[in-house]
């Protein structure tokens, strides 16, 4: 940082504030192995618990027999679901209010479900002791499909049934099958089925979604430490949401919040995954409460994997109706959503299926209807944003596969299909049928940049080329151009709208200036790799004039963050950087009563630029932020507090949707399956730009995620619900080797109601980029008769759609 700044442009470039792409400064201990994470959290005569889990998908318990387990040395203690149950913790409430067993309670309902925790001196003794521990199963029926659950006389879940067998009602409604969960509608049902009935055009698709999961580099876990004499319970914990996790933890414990401290050191990413509450955690309190010592459990990546909560599932089943000329005229999707074992979904509450209802996508749809079946199979638990918006990834796939089927049933030009649907500019903020109002958006200009820069007619002339030549026996690759087009929607949310377990999604920043002219600011958010510490900081530096490299950025601490709901769903730029720029400005408005005392002249006659205030119509009389900082300490100003300190907590008036165009260029090898990325184009418009640099690093990651989901990434069971990709050798996650160089461009469309203008953006690429993929490998078979296929589209199978189309002669 330099002091001897005297232009203006200095002075900016000083600040490192908005727009400014700043090397991220966490990267320093990132880079250097200095990170903290839990499993760092090493405390004198800290245990280690670890899960007895079922081998079995389904299975009634018939005994547990503990005792060798007790013998084996350094086993101090194993609980299960009958030593929890006096506690009343044997089963917890989940974040979608159902309640999910905490240790299996009479039987078990998902392979590597939680039988019994084993508590000893070390990770190796754990280990040792769960060998020991003999479980007597009786195997049952699995049901690993979800319409057959529905159509079962198997009832999975005993506690949805009343004493005559029928179902009782479940957090969302009515259950229609003990098997059933809930039934979510939106829109209009009978209008979109007149429309779709009398249309000229009617294009039908089922698309399943694949059950993946968002496997974080860290895996799941925390440490317990009760401290008896204090009555005080500290937890570190790989927590998205370290407030809302305080509060359960009190809820479900009796301890009295205040006597409870949840800190989130390091991440080493989240993605979902680690906004629910795990039984590890549980189970982690109870056993430093009994044995007084503080208990770390960490996951490996098979328990990842195979327990905690995965993603999508989505059975949809799509109507699209349209004019000849191809203006969409209704939408209908039917969902079947498997949620496995218990409903651990993590959406706000009224949103049992999360924002499902954006499905209408990018495009101007008169009328629409979602209906939605949550449904227990014998699965893991689950259902989380695997970074997304609560299921938006799944209605941007939705309806950007519908768009293409229906491309493909009017035989038009899929971009050119988009381009005359696309909400136009002048219609925003946009009601869609589905409910939402869209805050901005300009899609016509991204679309047009986007294919522009690709040279889209050109692609087009280049694959109808391949094509002939591929007939013609000239070649064996295929070209496929995938396009897509998304609308995001982040920044749960409304408080009157979106509430987790009856706490509103708002979000906070806490500001204290230091006298010398450095600050630290606190928010209700967490990092996991986005970068909070560097770019909140650039908020501040324009909001505040003081030089970014000045300001401390602290989060995941409860016992000293302001109460904020965390970190998932694009929402912390929407709603704790609004927050910053909010408490920000009322620093800067304290700052100038203290500047105006200072200069002696009225409150309005001094301005802000850049660092200072300044006399109107003098620039040479002004004072620094770093002046006033100090005489807010050391000058006895009249009807001014000392000290130079706010706090803002922001209840958003809407979400943002930033928006998105994606172009891929691949070639399929037909007798391999290979896929060979030769381009992607990504233009995202996230609104104001806080740091074009993070934003690029969001933009490849969430891409990559993408291209592993659409490509491969798969948690896949077989009929006796074993897990056939529960370890790093069968789920893919991509390296360095198969990921394409990307090409990034950007548009900016403000958010109108956001303080800065920024809408989210760490989300968007992987909503966005799944569908682009996957339309890239369905483009490429388009010209022989495909429609659909499903994803992951691996190499076998890409071989197996060329085979099934004839392509192998
Ligand atoms: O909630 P989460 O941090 O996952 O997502 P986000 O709000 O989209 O922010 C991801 C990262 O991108 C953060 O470091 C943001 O400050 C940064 N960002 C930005 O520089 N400009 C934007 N308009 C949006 C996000």
């Amino acid at each position: 940082m330099k002091d001897d700044v005297t232009s203006r442009e200095e002075r900016i470039e000083n600040l490192k504030g908005m727009g400014c792409s700043r090397k991220r400064v966490e990267d320093a201990r990132f880079t250097q192995g200095k990170g903290n994470y839990v499993d760092d959290v090493k405390l004198d005569g800290m245990l280690f618990g670890d899960f007895v889990r079922s081998p079995y998908a389904h299975a009634r318990i018939k005994n547990i027999e503990t005792a060798a387990a007790l013998e084996v040395p350094g086993v101090l203690a194993v609980l299960t679901a009958a030593d929890l149950e006096p506690l009343g913790l044997h089963w917890m409430p989940t974040l979608a209010g159902d309640k999910q067993m905490v240790l299996a309670d009479g039987k078990v309902l998902f392979q590597g479900q939680e039988v019994a925790f084993v508590v000893a001196e070390d990770r190796y003794a754990a280990a040792d002791g769960i060998e020991a521990v003999e479980v007597e199963y009786e195997e049952l029926e699995v049901l690993v499909d979800p319409f057959k659950a529905l159509a079962s006389d198997v009832v999975l879940r005993e506690d949805t049934v009343d004493e005559t067998g029928k179902p009782t009602d479940g957090a969302h409604g009515p259950r229609k099958h003990p098997n059933h969960i809930f039934t979510w509608e939106a829109g209009d049902k009978g209008p979109t089925f007149e429309v779709i009935d009398a249309a000229e055009v009617v294009a039908e698709e089922t698309m399943y979604y694949h059950r993946t999961h968002p496997c974080p580099l860290e895996t799941c876990g925390c440490v317990a430490s009760m401290d008896k004499v204090n009555g005080k319970l500290t937890l570190w914990g790989t927590f998205q949401a370290p407030h809302a996790i305080r509060t359960i933890v009190s809820l479900i414990s009796g301890l009295e919040e205040h006597n409870i401290r949840v800190i989130s050191p390091d991440i080493g990413g989240g993605f979902g995954n680690k906004v629910g509450a795990y039984p590890g955690y549980v189970c982690s309190v109870v056993a430093s409460i009994v044995t007084g010592k503080p208990v770390k459990w960490i996951e490996d990546r098979m328990d990842n994997l195979m327990t905690t909560a995965f993603a999508r599932d989505y059975w949809m089943k799509g109507r699209i109706s349209a004019t000849k000329e191809g203006k969409i005229t209704g939408l209908h999707c039917h969902v079947t959503a498997d949620h496995g074992g218990f409903d651990a979904c993590a959406d706000p509450t009224k949103f049992p299926a999360g924002f499902m209802n954006i499905c209408t996508g990018s495009y101007d749809i008169p009328t629409a209807f979602l209906e939605v079946d949550g449904v227990y199979t014998n699965k893991a638990p689950g259902g989380v944003s695997y970074r997304c918006s609560f299921r938006v990834t799944e209605a941007v796939y939705f309806i950007e596969r519908m768009i293409e089927v229906l491309a493909i049933k009017l035989n038009m030009d899929a971009a050119e299909l988009r381009r005359i649907n696309f909400i136009r500019k002048e219609q925003f903020p946009y009601t869609a049928a589905l409910g939402w109002e869209y805050d901005s958006g300009d899609y016509h200009t991204a679309w047009d940049k986007a294919l522009k820069t690709v040279d889209y007619d050109g692609l087009r002339a280049e694959q109808a080329q391949r094509v002939e030549d591929f007939k013609a026996g000239k070649t064996r690759k295929l070209m496929g151009i995938g396009l897509s087009f998304f609308t995001e929607i982040v920044g749960a949310g409304p408080v009157k709208n979106c509430d987790i377990l009856g706490l509103g999604m708002f979000d906070s920043c806490e500001i204290r200036i230091h006298p010398t002219g450095s600050a630290i600011a606190r928010l209700g958010t967490i990092s996991q790799g986005q970068g909070h510490a560097t770019t909140f900081a650039q908020i501040l530096a324009s909001e505040i004039g003081l030089p970014a490299d000045s300001i401390t950025i602290e989060e995941g601490d409860t016992d000293t963050a302001p109460y904020g709901l965390g970190t998932y769903g694009s929402r912390s730029t929407p709603v704790a950087g609004a927050a910053t720029a909010m408490a920000g400005r009322k620093i800067r408005a304290k700052a100038q009563m203290i500047a105006a005392y200072l200069l002696e002249v009225h409150d309005d006659d001094v301005e802000f630029d850049v660092d200072r205030f300044v006399v109107k119509g003098a620039p040479e009389r002004f004072k620094t932020m770093k002046e006033i900082a100090f005489a807010s300490y050391n000058q006895a100003i009249p009807g001014i507090e000392p000290g130079l300190e706010a706090v803002s907590y922001y209840d958003p008036p809407n979400m943002t949707y930033p928006f998105g165009a994606y172009v891929c260029v691949m070639d399929i090898d037909v007798d391999t399956g290979v896929t060979d990325i030769r381009r992607f184009y990504a233009l995202d418009d996230c609104g104001t730009r806080i740091n074009p640099m993070v934003i690029e690093g969001q933009v490849h990651g969430g891409l990559t995620e993408a291209l592993a989901v659409a490509l491969g990434q798969e948690i896949a069971y077989d009929d006796m619900g074993n897990v056939k990709t529960g370890t790093l050798m069968d789920f893919f996650l991509p390296t360095a080797w198969e990921v394409p160089n990307y090409e990034t461009d950007f548009t900016v469309t403000p958010s109108p109601h956001h303080p800065i203008g920024a809408k989210g953006v760490g989300e968007s690429p992987h909503v966005g980029g799944v569908p682009c993929f996957s339309n890239a490998v369905q483009d490429a078979f388009r010209a022989f008769g495909n429609t659909h296929t499903n994803m992951p589209h691996d190499h076998w199978r890409i071989w197996k759609t060329a085979n099934e189309l004839g392509l192998h002669g």
